[in-house]
């Protein structure tokens, strides 16, 4: 059942869909500037800002799961099948990502054996026992989910500004505040 506009995603969605992003992306920076730090108190502020900022990008993308199956999507723009499902495709995949990557950083700093406080307020439970070798596996696997992160995320992007420039349709802008993409012209066809 849909619960938000037919046109367009509302408000909620593009909220949290542009919150994570820039989320993301500073995590994505934090994450490849850190670990090359010389080992110093600033290094370990880095980490902790790092693992409290995807701890919270964790609980933004429970939300948002929540928030797209209780409001549903709007109705899908006319494309050819293999398009749809391409999109879908990527779609579910990025999903995926966006639990996978906190998740695999959560269980790497528990086999390190750090403890981990939430935004220095209280201390997040870590129920495995520390373990250098699962350590280094979880801490490369973590490492490789960012990388087809990376890949699917900026096809995806690509797609969409592709969509508004070349097809012309209302991808990226239904995804925008209303006016502040100019949406495509309507077809003579819509017209009629
Ligand atoms: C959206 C969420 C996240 C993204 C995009 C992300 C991204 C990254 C990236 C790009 C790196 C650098 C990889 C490398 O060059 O070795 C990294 C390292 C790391 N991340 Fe995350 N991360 C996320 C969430 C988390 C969370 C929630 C934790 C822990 C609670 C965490 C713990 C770590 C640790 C411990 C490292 C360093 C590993 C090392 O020292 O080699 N990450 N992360
Ligand atoms: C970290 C980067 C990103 C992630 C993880 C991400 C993730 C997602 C996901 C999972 C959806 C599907 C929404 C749903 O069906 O519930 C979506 C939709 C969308 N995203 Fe992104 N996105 C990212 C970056 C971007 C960027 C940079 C752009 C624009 C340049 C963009 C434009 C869109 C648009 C237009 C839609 C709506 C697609 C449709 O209506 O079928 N996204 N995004």
């Amino acid at each position: 059942m849909r619960r938000g506009p037919a046109d367009r995603w509302g408000a909620p969605a593009q909220l949290l869909h542009w919150t994570i992003v820039v989320l993301i992306v500073a995590m994505a920076w934090l994450g490849l500037t850190m670990v090359d730090m010389p080992n110093t108190p600033a290094k370990v502020e880095r980490y902790a800002l790092h693992k409290s900022l995807g701890l919270l990008v964790l609980a933004l993308v429970a939300v948002r799961l929540l928030w797209r199956v209780y409001a549903g999507a709007p109705e899908p723009l006319p494309a050819p099948r293999w398009q749809r499902w391409l999109a879908q495709g990527t779609h579910f995949g990025l999903y995926l990502l966006m639990l996978a990557m906190p998740l695999s950083g959560w269980i790497a700093n528990a086999y390190s054996g750090f403890p981990l406080r939430w935004f220095g307020l209280f201390r997040m439970p870590q129920p495995i026992a520390a373990d250098e070798a699962l350590y280094d596996l979880t801490r490369d696997v973590h490492e490789w989910l960012f990388w087809l992160l990376l890949v699917l995320a900026l096809a995806h992007a690509f797609a969409a500004v592709w969509h508004h420039l070349f097809l012309g349709d209302a991808t990226l802008s239904r995804m925008l505040p209303r006016g502040w993409l100019k949406p495509p012209a309507p077809t003579q066809e819509e017209i009629r």
